[in-house]
């Protein structure tokens, strides 16, 4: 593996699940792999999450961590091909790429969807970008459309918290006064798709995924009829794809309560608004896994780190 861009850059989600849970047991065993070496995270977009566990995963295989807010400090970059950059636009990606490569061995890129053009977010200029003209592997960390690490770090949980071969898990749609993006829904599903699970889909109808992504996947408009005897309940809010970018609806009889969750496990990708996706008793109570999630975060980018690391 080069780049780690999408879930299925991984040749194999149970070997990497428990090659991760064998990290966690034993952090710095690969201490040496990272030695002289050094990581570049260049963020567009704000994180808590994913700044502070890959630079952790980084440290526990010996790695040096450079980190840039590149969306506030960077210079505005150009993506076209050939345009007169006499605009807005200071530099173009095929330097910024090429001379980033000059001071890391890999480089991880944080860019959201703009939600206001699918094409143009579905061409992932600054992920491309980065991984066409960098000479260094390039990792994913969220993107327009997909979020890898976090889709691995849950599958990591699922595998740790399930007590049956083969577990029900719901991807329930939760309201948002704000639109957000598709990415964690996405890569979530595409990880499922790889998982030996009764993996079922509730939204409101108008906020279905990309079909190329769910096909396949069972949809059920009605959240209760999908939540019986769910083991894992996977929360998440989205804005609609198919208008692309709109808040729909806000309908709070969407939000996760206790009483809808049942026995279920409670997952959840943060940052969280309480008592709007989900209500606090959840959050405070034991059937929440999400600190848990946020913890295997470490373990997600520390195992695509190694695999990286191992091909240099
Ligand atoms: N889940 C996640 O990616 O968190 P951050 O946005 O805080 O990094």
């Amino acid at each position: 593996m080069k780049h780690f861009l999408s879930i299925n850059d991984i040749d194999s989600l149970p070997h990497w699940v428990e090659e991760a849970i064998a990290l966690k047991k034993n952090p710095y065993q690969f201490q040496e792999l990272g030695r002289h070496k050094t990581l570049c995270l260049l963020f567009f977009n704000n994180s808590l999450r994913t700044r502070l566990s890959t630079q952790k995963a980084a440290k526990h295989l010996g790695m040096e961590v450079m980190a840039m807010n590149f969306g506030k400090e960077g210079w505005t970059l150009e993506h076209g091909d050939g345009t007169v950059m006499n605009q807005g636009t200071s530099e173009h990606v095929k330097e910024a790429a090429r001379v980033v490569s000059q001071y890391c061995d890999i480089v991880a890129i944080r860019a959201f969807a703009q939600l206001k053009d699918r094409e143009k977010d579905e061409a992932e200029e600054v992920l491309n970008g980065f991984s066409t003209y960098a000479s260094v592997p390039v990792v994913n960390m969220e993107s327009s459309i997909a979020h890898p690490l976090q889709a691995l770090a849950d599958a990591i949980t699922m595998h740790e918290f399930k007590t049956k071969a083969k577990p029900k898990v719901v991807l329930s749609w939760a309201p948002h006064p704000k639109a957000l993006p598709h990415a964690v829904a996405n890569s979530f599903t595409e990880m499922m798709k790889l998982q030996d699970a009764e993996f079922v889909i509730t939204h409101p109808k108008g906020y279905e995924l990309d079909p190329r992504i769910t096909q396949d996947c069972p949809i059920e408009y009605n959240q209760e009829k999908a939540l019986e005897n769910a083991d894992f309940v996977y929360v998440k809010s989205w804005s609609s794809y198919s208008e692309y970018g709109k808040v729909l609806s806000q309908d709070s009889n969407w939000m996760m309560t206790q009483a809808k969750l049942g026995n279920a496990k409670f997952m959840h990708c943060l940052p969280v608004r309480r008592n709007v996706v989900v209500e606090d008793s959840i959050l405070d109570g034991n059937q929440s896994l999400v600190i848990q999630q946020a913890h295997n975060r470490t373990y997600s980018a520390q195992i695509v780190l190694k695999k990286i690391l191992e091909n240099l």
